[in-house]
């Protein structure tokens, strides 16, 4: 969704702030804008290009803010697109999140006679701004003033053309970091346009408030005092933002998929006691050797995810687990006993705004929180009370890939340590450890076979829906591989429980309509068979997904992928990586642009 950049320092700030807006286009929107200090407003609808065609080759100075917008309050529109500015045009100012009271606040301005020029919310505080930026007052305290009259939430960065050598950032609910490079200030909703510039960085907190100048920074609170805050180190390197060479963000962060799981496992697997070491967790480990109930909550893959995870702990550890799409989550009365009860949350970006919301609600009902997150300092990683790291790597590509796999492969961490805490023998942990140990090589096997893949997708471009089925662990894995095709190919998918065809579904099935099969040899492969039979008995279309060395369906499916064999459980992790090349190659054959699909956006930060 909608992205800040700014850039205060030595350089000239424009090439920064176009490189920052490319950044982060990933993220997804449909107009971008632009302030250098000096210079004026340029606002273009569509891609970024769009924009810097029109930036004049003198557009330069020392200071400046940009932004992506993807449009929640009124329709992309130059005049609906950042920077928006006060009534004297001299205030500057790109928000990320929503003002929530923006309508009140609007109708209370229009009746003092201010005119707006754009439907959005964003206008509103430029406008409540400008009217508490008196002469005698500094840029950062009229913020704090408009801000005072504001709710929702917001990461805004704001400019003067009073005050040229100052910025001033701040957030309450929509994250915002400060990267600290040597010829300057770098501003960013998130670290990924920061990388090649800076890499120690401040990530604001809540109600706090960076003053940004030429030379030097303050943080501040909301109460306008001092905070000091030590700089992290950001761990990405700006190389893994890169394509390198592939057609496709998604494409590459499915090739990594090996590397991946690896670096999700790395240091966490103790193949002496058959557990997980998760250092995130070591501080809340006498709580969780207590609980009685584990909730997990997320958005789309993350949910899926939970799901694969709630098979996963349920089975080794005997922990009741309920997992509740946060948006709903958020909205449903919190019952039980808390003390006893565990939200964990997981999330790619770890920016979701219902995720994160759910995890504060928790928090007031006295729950722990438990974060799986990707993104390294981002607002979930920050407000849990404790958590484990996918270290899957940036994801650029809008359909997750690497961040569900590494999800899945964290969750089967966690429900290994859960498993030993309680009834896993130490046997079935090593075997555990050890089928961990051999996954990645697993998953590169599978990477060899993306033909075949490609092939089958060859088949699939004018199809028009699709129906994926599975049973126990594979049945999130269908609602995942639907999720996948419908995101990006804009197919229309369903994912079901295999054992649901006869409640319903089957009635779709004739011959043009295809059903994805998730059929590894598992300990319900006989049931899934008899399913697939039922289908071929109606003539339908199947794509059969299953273990090396099964010709059991030979006979059924018009195509069949192969993975190879592992522990029932972590079958989810292979099963998946051949249902997101298939969703790739379909989304390919039809020529969509597979990395920014239509109206979605990387990062969800608005309800
Ligand atoms: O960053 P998160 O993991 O919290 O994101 C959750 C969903 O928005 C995300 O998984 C979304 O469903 C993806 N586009 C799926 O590919």
């Amino acid at each position: 969704m909608c992205g800040i950049v700014g850039y205060i320092g030595k350089k000239d700030a424009t090439p920064f702030l176009i490189e920052g807006l490319r950044a982060l286009e990933y993220r997804g929107y449909d107009s971008a804008g632009i302030y250098v200090a000096g210079q004026g407003v340029l606002k273009r609808v569509g891609k970024v290009d769009m924009l810097t065609k029109a930036i004049p080759k003198t557009f330069s100075g020392n200071a400046g803010i940009a932004h992506t917008r993807w449009a929640t309050h009124g329709s992309p529109t130059e005049a609906n697109a950042h920077p928006h500015t006060d009534t004297a045009e001299e205030v500057l100012l790109v928000h990320n999140g929503i003002i929530e009271n923006y309508h009140e606040l609007r109708n209370e301005l229009e009746s003092e006679g201010i005119i707006f020029y754009s439907d959005t919310d964003t206008e509103v505080l430029a406008k409540i701004i400008g009217q508490t930026y008196t002469a005698d007052t500094l840029l950062e305290d009229a913020v704090t003033r408009a801000l005072a009259r504001v709710r929702g939430t917001y990461g805004i960065a704001v400019m003067s053309r009073r005050e040229p050598e100052k910025i001033v950032a701040t957030r309450l609910g929509s994250s915002l970091l400060i990267g600290i490079g040597t010829d300057g200030y770098y501003i960013a909703s998130d670290a990924t346009p920061v990388l090649p510039h800076a890499r120690e960085v401040i990530y604001l907190d809540d109600g706090e408030m960076a003053i940004l100048t030429l030379e030097t920074y303050a943080v501040r609170n909301a109460i306008k005092t001092l905070v000091e805050k030590s700089p992290e180190t950001l761990e990405w390197d700006a190389e893994s933002v890169k394509k390198q060479g592939y057609e496709h963000f998604m494409l590459k962060e499915i090739m990594e998929m090996p590397e991946v799981i690896k670096n999700t496992l790395r240091g966490r697997l103790d193949p002496d006691e058959g557990t997980s070491i998760l250092g995130g967790l070591r501080d809340v480990m006498p709580r969780l050797a207590h609980i009685r109930r584990l909730i997990i909550t997320g958005c789309g893959s993350a949910y899926y995810a939970g799901l694969v995870g709630q098979e996963l702990i349920e089975e080794f550890s005997g922990i009741p687990v309920e997992v509740e799409i946060a948006s709903e989550l958020r909205y449903r009365r919190f019952t039980g006993d808390p003390e006893h009860t565990v939200l964990l949350a997981v999330s790619q970006s770890g920016e979701t705004a219902d995720t994160l919301e759910a995890i504060r609600i928790a928090k007031r009902h006295g729950m722990l929180t438990l974060g799986i997150v990707n993104a390294v300092g981002s607002s979930i990683a920050r407000e849990t009370d404790a958590g484990v790291y996918n270290h899957a790597g940036p994801e650029i590509g809008v359909a997750s890939t690497k961040g569900f796999v590494s999800q899945v492969a964290v969750l089967a961490l966690i429900a290994l340590m859960f498993g030993r805490q309680r009834s896993l023998s130490e046997k079935e942990g090593r075997e555990l450890v050890e089928a961990l140990t051999i996954l990645p090589e697993k998953a590169a096997e599978i990477l060899t076979r993306t033909d075949s893949i490609a092939e089958a997708a060859r088949s699939f471009t004018s199809t028009q829906n699709a129906l994926y089925i599975g049973r126990k662990y594979q049945c999130p894995v269908a609602y995942e591989g639907a999720l996948k095709l419908k995101e990006i190919s804009y197919i229309h998918a369903e994912g079901y429980s295999a054992g649901e065809m006869k409640h319903g579904p089957i009635a779709l099935i004739e011959p043009s309509f295809p059903t994805i099969a998730i059929a590894p040899r598992d300990s319900l492969y006989e049931k899934i068979c008899s399913n697939i039979e039922e289908i071929r008995a109606r003539s339908g279309r199947v794509i059969a997904i299953t273990t090396d060395g099964n010709t059991g369906l030979t006979r059924l499916a018009d195509h069949i992928f192969y993975v190879p064999e592992t522990h029932e459980a972590l079958l989810p992790i292979l099963t998946t990586i051949p249902l997101q090349l298939f969703a790739y190659h379909v989304a390919r054959e039809r020529g969509l642009p597979i990395d920014k699909p239509r109206n979605l956006a990387k990062s969800v930060t608005v309800e």
